[in-house]
């Protein structure tokens, strides 16, 4: 039995919302003790950032992370945007999917209007306590409270209100958590916000851990990014229950205004097409389309031809920004960073992929003291910590033959790979939101851009490790000098200290040669050879190869 979308959605939306993302709260990223503490801390700042941006201010945002117990943390959070007006406290932090970024279809990190209010809910389930938020709008006064949500209704409960005047502007959320657990692993807070600051150069970010560290990354450019603006999503990208969805949200007259209203690129002449296509009228209202018949309308759009829809409304980090951001953030000894032309997945959905390199200096997980290929993954700018394995970025610099680019070794090298998509609608492969579905178009275009940064970076790296092989070699021959002449003392007689200072002209001379990129001669060749055998030879006696 078909079901009217309006009723279906109305429910949804007004009743069993709080309820089902109680029992369902691993959806949301409240799975394990590690994930749960960084959802909160992406949750909080995700937001301060869109509400930052979409207000014009260069974002200020401090976290700072304190341990009360075994699993049980507060998180605070402050920003310094434009505030929530009192009477929308409680919607923003007490009910879920009361926001109104639900229906618009805009290039935000924020997509669902679940984030705040689901922390909200996490911290009310593990320790029963409301948050607390504090924020002000900039106009002399501060307003605070306590929110927590009625989850059989899916409203706000606020207690403990206070209003006073003061200077701040911008909005200070803490909250109490248990079945948390906060560490400093490429999973935990720290590397979120360490990948935060490289994907969003605008703003900065200090973050004070449970250990009384302060950290801070620097604003890295002064220019905000530009003010997304919303864009109708196109025909081709869509399913039917998006469709039902936009149905009855829609308060045109007729399913034919809803169509030329609502969708990129759709005329009345389309919806013409359609019509006869389905023989469904669409004259009715829209919010009395039933499942079938959606499902039916998606069929026939697939048959209609559809002009691509625009891609004017994407706004990518830009190469100039990443740049800086990794020189800032990562200080490599060279990098190099594109951001590839706009293009389009499912026929329908528009998106822009971004990549860069970074090799040598902070770049590359550290591991003991040396540090390996880290791959950071980023939707809309928002770090992608979770799991990698099922996410198409991962998949495809995997499939990159890096070998061919001077990396002998990618994966034991001091090596930073960002790839950053943009889109108006990100394809998640779950309800989690940390992996990217593999869309071939999205998979070519991840592609392009790695090869691309490769090649550009594949000469310096070639180069660079040459030089530290030779500097390497160079220490090994060095060590050697005066068993040598000690030997050759014992055997025949030759003077100890003139044979070293010998050897060692060799090896400046053949290392001088080497740094200038010249032929090196003959003889010392042949010498380098003989002391670099006896090297091996030694180091495989003594079991030390491969210290
Ligand atoms: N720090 C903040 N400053 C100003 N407004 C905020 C802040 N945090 C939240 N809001 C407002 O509250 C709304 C709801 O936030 P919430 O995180 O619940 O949803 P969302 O960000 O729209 O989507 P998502 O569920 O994907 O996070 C936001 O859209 C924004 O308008
Ligand atoms: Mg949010």
């Amino acid at each position: 039995m078909a079901e009217k979308a309006s009723k279906i959605f109305q429910a949804f939306r007004e009743h069993s919302v709080a309820e089902f993302f109680k029992k369902n709260r691993q959806m949301l990223g409240y799975s394990g003790k590690i994930r749960s503490l960084t959802t909160i801390v992406h949750e909080y700042v995700t937001n301060s950032l869109d509400a930052c941006e979409e207000a014009g201010i260069l974002p200020d945002i401090t976290v700072e992370i304190e341990q009360l117990g075994p699993d049980h943390y507060r998180v605070t959070v402050e920003d310094n945007g434009p505030g929530i007006p009192k009477s929308h406290v409680g919607k923003v932090f007490g009910k879920m999917l009361a926001g109104t970024k639900f229906h618009r279809f805009i290039q935000q990190r924020g997509q669902q209007g679940i984030g705040a209010a689901g922390c909200t809910m996490y911290a009310q389930i593990t320790t029963g306590k409301p948050v607390r938020v504090v924020t002000s709008t900039g106009n002399g006064m501060i307003y605070e409270c306590s929110v927590m949500i009625d989850v059989k209704r899916n409203e706000p409960v606020i207690t403990d209100e206070k209003e006073y005047p003061g200077t701040m502007r911008g909005t200070r959320v803490i909250g109490e958590f248990k079945g948390v657990k906060y560490v400093k692993s490429e999973y935990g807070p720290y590397e979120y916000l360490r990948r935060t600051a490289i994907a969003n150069p605008h703003a900065k970010i200090v973050f004070r851990d449970p250990e009384g560290a302060r950290h801070v990354w620097e604003r890295a450019v002064d220019a905000l990014p530009a003010i997304p603006k919303p864009s109708k999503p196109h025909p081709y990208g869509l399913t039917a229950h998006d469709l039902l969805e936009y149905a009855s949200m829609s308060k045109a007259r007729s399913l034919k205004s809803f169509f030329v209203q609502t969708f990129d690129r759709v005329s009345a002449a389309k919806v013409k097409e359609l019509e006869e296509l389905t023989g469904i009228d669409f004259n009715r209202k829209p919010d009395s389309l039933t499942w079938e018949e959606a499902a039916t309308i998606i069929d026939a759009i697939k048959k209609i031809k559809f002009l691509a829809p625009s891609t004017k409304n994407l706004y990518p980090i830009g190469q100039e920004q990443i740049e800086k951001a990794i020189l800032n953030v990562l200080k490599p000894e060279f990098h190099s960073v594109v951001t590839r032309p706009p293009s389009v997945y499912r026929g329908g959905v528009p998106f822009i992929v971004e990549a860069g390199i970074a090799f040598g200096g902070e770049a590359g997980r550290k591991v003991d003291s040396s540090r390996k290929m880290e791959i950071m993954r980023f939707a809309n700018r928002a770090p992608l910590l979770f799991d990698s394995g099922a996410c198409v970025i991962t998949k495809v610099v995997n499939e990159i033959d890096w070998k061919r680019y001077g990396l002998k070794d990618a994966e034991n090298m001091p090596v930073t790979i960002v790839v950053n998509i943009t889109s108006t609608y990100i394809p998640y492969t779950s309800a989690g939101k940390q992996a990217i579905s593999d869309e071939e178009e999205i998979h070519k275009e991840i592609k392009l851009a790695l090869q691309e940064v490769a090649r550009k970076t594949s000469i310096h790296i070639s180069r660079k490790i040459k030089a530290k092989e030779k500097s390497e070699k160079k220490k090994t021959l060095l060590k050697y000098i005066p068993e040598i002449a000690d030997a050759l003392q014992k055997l025949v007689g030759a003077n100890k200290q003139e044979v070293e200072k010998k050897l060692l002209e060799i090896v400046e001379k053949k290392y001088k040669e080497w740094e200038a990129g010249e032929e090196t001669s003959e003889n010392g060749e042949k010498e380098l050879e003989k002391l670099e055998e006896m090297a091996v030879k030694e180091d495989l006696e003594n079991g030390s190869i491969g210290e």
